[in-house]
């Protein structure tokens, strides 16, 4: 196939052509009516005026727990806590080949839902890093299905584990893509500020991006997105530097919101929410009146920064559903975030799609334009909302001009 007619692009008016060779788009072009395919024209693909999209993005997943949840024991309470201990336990039968096999699945899951744009987080707190060896390998055997960035991630922290300094500066020698960091997480708030000075140099430095697991509880005390916003203003690195989670945000003040959202538009970092994880995991200390969980989704929009919405968790300690389809977690984070409004709705594509590619700085490497990769996505609706209404499918995945994934939707009959 080197030719789709017929697609509906999104905020573009009328129905278009789309054409490439060698993996890469060479037309786009708008068709005055509807346009058959002809007898015997080979290779191109009839839309049926439904959309056609660049991929789906996964901005926040972690591959190397997925797939392991009651392995061996289940989580009972739900908590991150005993999410916590389970993984602990599931941890200690950890081997690479495991964590390949499962990543591999996971990747699978992923790319059979449209996704072909994924940023995993592997933790590094373990001595000889054997998990992001095999992650690395990973990203290359997966690299037919996804362009996968992998992130050093300090689960247990970088100045509050032993050695935490050195496995992240081993791992970005080692070919991490991006330096994570979790401040909250440190034993006092000293070590949390550091820890992000410590990342943001070793970043810097290395030429990386950045994704922080960030504020990702209902402590209204935990403020460490104002340091690490901060400190991306003042490097001027803030379209390299992504926020993940920042769960406390919806439980600070608005007088102090008001003041830290002129920070973070001056800064101009990125995002991420996780609506299903955050729903399930944060709130647990609340009887009622029960809060949310999540970051300020739409005020953050409002503001002008890019936000975007992540599954994190499939099937593991933390979370024990999952298909690998983000439809599901953009669905639930309307809902969550209040944001069903009319024009919401008309847009709602773009938390899983151009904002995640805009987060993970994908650049020209991603969009239905002349000259970037063909990668592009046949859906099973002709606009957001329909998708969204529908529950619709990915029916259709190309990538670097070859049929990654096709999908036959089930046929429904009534008396
Ligand atoms: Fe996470």
């Amino acid at each position: 196939m080197n030719h789709i007619r017929n697609a509906r692009l999104r905020a573009r008016k009328g129905l278009f052509s789309i054409a490439w060779t060698e993996g890469r788009i060479t037309a786009v072009q708008p068709q005055a009516d509807t346009l058959p395919i002809l007898d015997g024209e080979e290779g191109v693909l009839d839309a049926g005026g439904q959309l056609v999209i660049p991929p789906f993005v996964e901005p926040h997943i972690h591959l190397d727990a997925a797939l392991t949840a009651g392995e061996p024991n289940w989580n009972l309470s739900g908590t991150l806590f005993e999410g916590i201990e389970r993984w602990a336990e599931r941890k200690a039968l950890v081997t690479p080949e495991d964590t390949k096999s499962r990543a591999h699945r996971t990747i699978r899951m992923l790319a059979a839902h449209g996704i072909q744009h994924v940023r995993s987080h592997v933790d590094v707190t373990e001595p000889g890093l054997s998990t992001l060896q095999a992650m690395l390998e990973v990203r290359e055997e997966a690299r037919h299905l996804v362009d996968l960035q992998i992130v050093a991630f300090p689960q247990e922290g970088i100045e509050s584990f032993a050695d935490g300094r050195d496995l992240m500066t081993q791992a970005v020698a080692m070919g991490a893509d991006v330096v994570g960091g979790i401040p909250h997480f440190e034993n006092t708030r000293d070590q949390g500020v550091s820890s992000l000075h410590f990342l943001m140099d070793l970043a810097e430095r290395n030429d990386r991006l950045v994704d922080v697991h960030c504020d990702e509880t209902d402590d209204p005390n935990s403020r460490f997105l104002e340091v690490l916003a901060e400190i991306a203003r003042v490097k001027g690195m803030g379209s390299r530097v992504t926020a993940s989670h920042t769960t406390a945000m919806g439980s600070y003040d608005n007088a102090y919101c008001y003041k830290l959202f002129r920070l973070l538009k001056k800064a101009g970092l990125n995002f991420i929410s996780c609506p299903t994880e955050s729903i399930h995991l944060q709130g647990r200390f609340d009887s009622y009146p029960k809060r949310r969980g999540l970051t300020r989704v739409p005020e953050l929009d409002r503001a002008g920064l890019n936000v975007c919405f992540a599954q994190d968790s499939i099937v593991d300690p933390w979370y024990p559903l999952g298909n690998g389809n983000i439809l599901r977690i953009l669905d639930a984070g309307l809902h969550i975030c209040h944001m069903l409004g009319y024009e919401d709705l008309q847009r709602s594509l773009d938390f899983v799609t151009d904002n995640g590619a805009r987060a993970l700085s994908l650049g020209d490497r991603y969009g239905i334009e002349v000259g970037r990769p063909a990668n592009l996505v046949l859906l099973s609706a002709q606009s957001d909302d329909e998708m969204l209404r529908t529950q619709g499918q990915a029916l259709l995945s190309v990538r670097h001009g070859q049929v990654i994934m096709s999908r036959r939707p089930a046929e429904v009959s009534l008396v």
